[in-house]
């Protein structure tokens, strides 16, 4: 490449499109020190006009188009027209950088496609785990792993909302709001707190680790939102609660799952808190590696956008490939998936039951019936009234299993007060 420049085409111009602007500026000099060239953008394109006039394009086609822009960066997220700027830009021969987990989990076959036809490449460090090198770290440091196991807290808006609740006793409202106004959450934060952003994140590593596309439609998704203050505050004193996606290669197939899990003190999730996430990734030789960092903000995942502008770029200016090294995308290879109802783990269980002779019995009872077996049980707080929770932790069962006694203990109207409380235990 013989320009005295690399241009930037970025489209969307949001949190994280001012964040890389910034930082493109502050870190000049490291920039030419590693690219030996600096690096300028030269076209900003967002649906809402703005003030940098002499940047501003109206139509992203426009930059996609300009031969003098050699990198587009697309940060508007969401599906379209995020697909088309992708596809479109590799189409038109540029690389290009984007943080778009939810485009990429979708249209992940697509873009690897293109990826292949047209010889370009697309980096998303900042789409898992914001400033984290978890791609990086997966598809490079971790090249030769036979990966086993992927667990996360993979998304920042709902590890801080359960961090606030938790530590703070803040209400699931307030500390949403927080959440968003830290510019932490997605432009719908229910993308956020019903675990769909985790389970896209879930589905681009667990797709990077195996070779083939795991869509999120095959991933187990619940989410935050129907969580209860109540089992926050009856599980902290032994740990927390914390919304986890979870990829494990079994015997016969892929087990995935995206809900709220009980994390004990003694595992290294438990003292991550707030916008932080963590990535553990076992490999059959490496064992455990873990990730950790700030997984949402301006900061964190501009840096990575930025990260990966200049891999790129050092590989324009040598006139290397840069596909992102290392990866298998090949449609012809199929991964088992495994049902969820047919997944072990141990569980914690709350019931508010009617305070009377015989209520343990029977429930007690019915999971035996169903070949749960339990490990402790017990009533936390003295009951007022005539009700009371009681707290069941189970030996490791079979969720389809735990599921059919749970709908017998829900149907025992006289008494039980609302629907029995299930949440994993995540074990380490
Ligand atoms: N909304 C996302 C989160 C932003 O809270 O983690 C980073 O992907």
């Amino acid at each position: 490449m013989t320009k005295e420049t690399i241009n930037i085409g970025l489209i969307g111009y949001g949190t994280v499109g001012k964040g890389v602007v910034r930082i493109l500026k502050s870190s000049s000099k490291i920039i030419i020190g590693k690219v030996g060239k600096p690096i300028e953008v030269k076209s900003i394109c967002d649906i809402n006009p703005i003030d940098k006039t002499e940047l501003y394009v109206k139509d992203f086609r426009q930059i996609i188009k300009d031969p003098d822009i050699d990198l587009i960066v697309e940060l508007i997220g969401g599906y379209e027209p995020a697909r088309t700027i992708i596809i479109e830009s590799l189409k038109a021969g540029k690389n290009v950088v984007t943080a778009n987990k939810a485009a990429l989990a979708k249209f992940w076959g697509e873009i690897y496609t293109a990826i292949q036809t047209y010889q370009k490449s697309v980096y998303y460090e900042a789409a898992v785990g914001g400033a984290i090198p978890v791609i990086a770290g997966l598809t490079e440091g971790l090249a030769g792993e036979e990966i086993l196991e992927i667990k996360g807290i993979l998304n920042g808006t709902t590890n801080f909302i359960l961090s606030k609740m938790t530590k703070d006793a803040l209400d699931y409202k307030s500390a949403l709001k927080e959440a968003q106004s830290a510019g932490f959450a997605e432009t719908d934060p229910s993308f956020d707190v019903n675990g769909i952003d985790t389970a896209n994140k879930l589905a681009i590593l667990a797709s990077l680790a195996w070779g083939s596309w795991i869509k999120v439609k095959d991933i187990s998704v619940s989410g935050i939102a129907d969580l209860d203050i109540k089992d926050v505050s009856l599980t902290k004193r032994n740990g927390s609660i914390k919304l986890i996606g979870s990829a494990v290669k079994m015997k016969n197939g892929i087990d995935l799952s995206v809900q709220p899990c009980f994390i004990g003190k003694e595992h290294p999730f438990s003292s991550v808190r707030d916008e932080y996430n963590a990535v553990m990734i076992k490999g059959k030789n490496s064992g455990d590696v873990l990730f950790y960092g700030k997984g949402a903000g301006q900061g964190p995942a501009a840096s990575a956008v930025v990260s990966d502008i200049i891999n790129l770029s050092q590989f324009m200016v040598t006139n290397t490939k840069g596909i992102i090294p290392d990866i298998i995308y090949d449609p012809k290879i199929k991964n088992q998936i495994l049902p969820f109802s047919k997944s072990k783990a141990a569980y914690y269980l709350r019931f508010t039951v009617s305070d009377k002779p015989g209520v343990f019995a029977k429930l007690a009872d019915i999971l035996g019936k169903h070949k749960v077996s339990i490990a402790s049980l017990s009533q936390p707080n003295i009951s007022r009234g005539d009700f009371a929770d009681i707290v069941i932790i189970t030996h490791p069962s079979v969720l389809e299993d735990l599921n059919s006694a749970l709908k017998e203990i829900k149907s025992l109207r006289s008494i039980i007060k609302s629907a029995p409380v299930k949440i994993k235990i995540e074990t380490f």
